[in-house]
């Protein structure tokens, strides 16, 4: 039976601005019903991550349960985060934050993904827009996870795209290669979205300060904010943004995917991550799935993901637009 119920949703997340413009696009469509949000270190340390959560839900007014998760990657040693992308605080450096009292859920990010899984048996979608520790550590948890999920959309990952810390790889799985392989041969519902579709939808910083001034509401200032910030690192990265201020849509689109598949043209096979040396984070896409390759990893039996290639840009922002212009913040 299908139904028109909103989707449930578990948002995995190191917000970061582009989390930021994600997270509001779920809570603004009808279609999306966030049960969760579990943070993981990224853009930020984890504990500013859950921090973020906590603020960013609560000046919509909304509780939602928020987790902290993994602070560092698998196998590899941290980093320092990015705070020339993304500002100290992850949000652009806010001035001032308003008081709220919205608080942390105590399980770990892992252990919440596992219970919600178990509680909603094929029931939950999770969008995972961060370096994957949390899903990885959840999988090692609970083995059975990919037959718990209805599916699972990551950001992260590129194909035929440069990368974007390296010439082959991108931040989310570069921070944590290990953890994004084991996701990546987990037998789920999997679907990449990338950096081949990512750098073809340019958010404008203007649309953010339309949105702001059209609801003139605190949740809207703080994001239009925080793209001010992150729009300024991208301006300075490429020509065509810094004639045009904007930032790439990164992590919005893996919620757009999720309500808006049509949007997007897809290619399937298997992924494989390098852990290490020159290519680590390199997300390698096997294309020829009819042959029995004799090198060890990349066996016919492997899972495969479906990865998003191509996207309508046009149809993306004004879904973006029409959605982030409704009464959301009043409803
Ligand atoms: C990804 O890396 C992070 O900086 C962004 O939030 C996004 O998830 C883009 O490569
Ligand atoms: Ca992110």
């Amino acid at each position: 039976m299908t139904t028109n119920a909103p989707r449930k949703v578990i948002y995995d997340t190191d917000p970061g601005v582009d989390d930021a413009m994600a997270l509001y696009f779920a809570l603004a469509h009808p279609g999306i019903d966030i049960i969760g949000i579990t943070t993981t270190f990224g853009n930020v340390a984890v504990e500013q991550a859950a921090i973020n959560a906590l603020y960013l839900t609560a000046i919509t007014k909304r509780n939602i349960p928020v987790t902290r998760g993994v602070g560092t990657p698998w196998v590899k040693p941290g980093e320092a985060p990015p705070d020339f992308i993304h500002g100290a605080d992850g949000l652009g450096n806010l001035p001032n934050r308003s008081a709220t009292s919205n608080t942390l859920d105590p399980r770990a990010s892992a252990q919440f993904i596992v219970d919600m899984a178990r509680a909603h048996p094929g029931e939950i979608t999770l969008v995972a827009v961060g370096p994957l520790g949390n899903l990885s550590l959840a999988l090692k948890l609970a083995p059975e996870l990919p037959s718990l999920l209805r599916e699972v959309i990551i950001m992260g990952g590129t194909v035929d795209e440069p990368g974007n810390v390296s010439p082959v790889a991108e931040a989310n799985i570069w921070n944590d290669p290990h953890a994004a392989d084991a996701v990546f041969t987990a037998p789920w519902k999997l679907t990449m979205v990338g950096l081949d579709v990512t750098h073809r939808v340019v958010t404008e910083l203007a649309l953010f300060k339309k949105i702001a001034d059209h609801h003139g509401h605190i949740a809207t200032d703080t994001l239009h904010h925080a793209v001010a910030f992150y729009a300024t690192f991208y301006s300075g990265l490429h020509k065509h943004l810094a004639l045009n201020p904007g930032c790439f849509a990164h992590d919005l689109l893996a919620f757009i995917y999720l309500v808006s598949p049509d949007l997007f043209k897809l290619e399937s096979g298997c992924i494989r991550v390098a852990t290490d040396g020159i290519a680590q984070g390199q997300t390698m896409l096997n294309r020829r799935n009819y042959i029995d390759y004799p090198q060890a990893g990349w066996g016919r039996h492997l899972p495969l993901t479906d990865v998003c290639m191509q996207v309508d840009s046009a149809g993306c922002l004004a879904l973006f637009e029409d959605t982030l212009m409704s009464n959301w913040l009043n409803a």
